[in-house]
């Protein structure tokens, strides 16, 4: 018999879970059910709970190692979990375009953990695209021109000099550090294997891919604007409308996500756990 029960939220991704009290240890069986509900919801959600960063990290760490964001402050105290939040007086927010969390680094991370500890009372959603589904609906020759080709991430444009988190005009709580070593570029697959469905993938996003490999920037932008069209498709999103103390965990690895920036004047805070990922195939 299961031990959770999951409530599918959307057709493209999403579902809640329920049995889960994030804040207890987690027997394997129970872990077991939860990774298989990640790979096949790709964003889960875990209503009403109440955890310490402690906590958040322990449930982190059963996925692997957790990752320590090299541009962004850190929550005092706990160099792995970010402080994401914005003020009533701040107009930029932290993700607010769509994006795979850090593929600028060689092995881009395997998925992250938000808890919202606080909302605003309208707005802030969170969008999650199905990079699967946009491979999917490709036609085979399309496929075959993407299947040899790389294409190359940097953090420069989010996190380096000129990057938006650096901009006077826009003070946010959220801001750049080390922004000299954002410029370091790495290349991964256009089409990426997921090393646990098998399934194939398209893993570009617009704010750290740059170019295709071995292209000039005119020649990769119309590929790569046509890829982030189908990743992001209507029909290929999922939208959660965040309650206070929901976990939210989703698989870096098939999705995109979006943090809506539509509540001046409100408050939102959330922490972040980032687990490590590996190489893409
Ligand atoms: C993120 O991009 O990790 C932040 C998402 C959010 O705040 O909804």
């Amino acid at each position: 018999m299961a031990l959770i029960e999951i409530e599918p939220l959307g057709a493209a991704a999403g579902a809640r879970l329920h049995g889960v009290d994030l804040s207890q240890p987690m027997g394997d069986n129970l872990f077991g059910e939860v990774r298989q509900a990640l790979l096949d919801h790709l964003v889960i959600v875990f209503p009403d709970q109440h955890i310490s960063p402690d906590q958040q990290k322990a449930f982190g760490q059963r996925f692997g190692s957790l990752n320590i964001h090299p541009h962004v402050e850190p929550l005092p105290g706990h160099p792995e979990i970010l402080n994401i939040v914005k003020e009533p007086d701040e107009k930029l927010n932290f993700g607010g375009g769509w994006h795979s969390d850090m593929t600028f680094l060689p092995e881009p991370v395997l998925g992250s953990i938000l808890y919202a500890k606080d909302i605003p009372a309208r707005g802030g959603d969170t969008m999650w695209a199905n990079a699967y589904l946009a491979y999917d609906c490709m036609s085979q020759a399309m496929k075959d021109m993407l299947g040899p080709l790389k294409a190359v991430h940097t953090a420069n444009e989010i996190y380096g000099a000129d990057g938006i988190y650096v901009d006077p005009r826009h003070p946010a709580s959220d801001k750049s550090l080390e922004v000299e070593a954002a410029v370091a570029e790495t290349e991964h697959p256009i089409i990426r294997t997921h090393p646990e469905s098998g399934r194939k993938l398209v893993f570009v996003n617009p704010a750290f891919t740059t170019r295709i490999a071995g292209m000039s920037k005119p020649e990769s932008k119309p590929i790569l604007s046509y890829l982030y069209d189908q990743i992001t498709r209507p029909e290929h999103v999922f939208r959660h409308r965040w309650s206070a103390n929901d976990v939210v965990m989703w698989d870096n690895r098939c999705t995109q996500h979006y943090a809506l920036n539509d509540y001046h004047g409100q408050r939102r805070e959330m922490h972040r756990v980032t687990v490590n990922g590996d190489r893409p195939f």
